[in-house]
């Protein structure tokens, strides 16, 4: 089983829309007893709360349902855990990489290959056209993803 977990400030906007996303991805792929996905903030500000309105509705457009989704903290625990441990933006990785172990840790979108933004931009004091970008950068990045992980998968050396 390979993990994945995404990172990012609050846990209500982008990495759970990454989750969703990825987990159609692979769920597409027929990949889902293989690859275990999961998302978390750095901060604990929305422990137990539901992806924010806009996150919902912006995947929901694209038949991706996250509404059962409950942000949670991310713990040192998890560095040990998961084998990918995805930040959407170099503070979120800053904060990663203070946790013990964190040499797995690295930018979501070191695997999109249509932009070469480096970070997902934090939605969250934005209008809905913020979270239409973070979707496409995130659908992008997905697709990388898996591609890294098919090769895991097939023994082929990861990028
Ligand atoms: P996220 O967005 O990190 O993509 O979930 C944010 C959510 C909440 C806050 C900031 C960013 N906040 O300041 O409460």
């Amino acid at each position: 089983m390979i993990k994945v977990l995404f990172v990012c400030l609050g846990n209500i906007c982008r990495s759970p829309m990454a989750e969703g996303i990825f987990r159609d991805v692979i769920e597409k792929a027929g990949l889902e007893q293989q690859v275990m996905i999961d998302s978390a903030g750095t901060h604990g500000y929305h422990i137990g709360e539901p992806p924010d309105a806009r996150a919902q509705s912006t995947t929901a457009r694209h038949g991706i349902s996250i509404a059962d989704l409950r942000g949670r903290q991310v713990e040192a625990e998890d560095l040990k855990r998961f084998d990918y441990v995805l930040a959407m933006d170099e503070e979120n990785l800053a904060n990663l990489r203070r946790l013990p172990g964190s040499a797995q840790v690295r930018l979501f979108l070191e695997f999109a290959c249509a932009t070469s933004t480096r970070e997902v931009p934090d939605p969250y004091y934005g209008g809905l056209g913020g979270f239409d970008r973070v979707y496409d950068l995130l659908e992008d990045a997905a697709q990388g993803l898996l591609a890294d992980i098919r090769q895991r998968l097939t023994g082929a050396k990861p990028t």
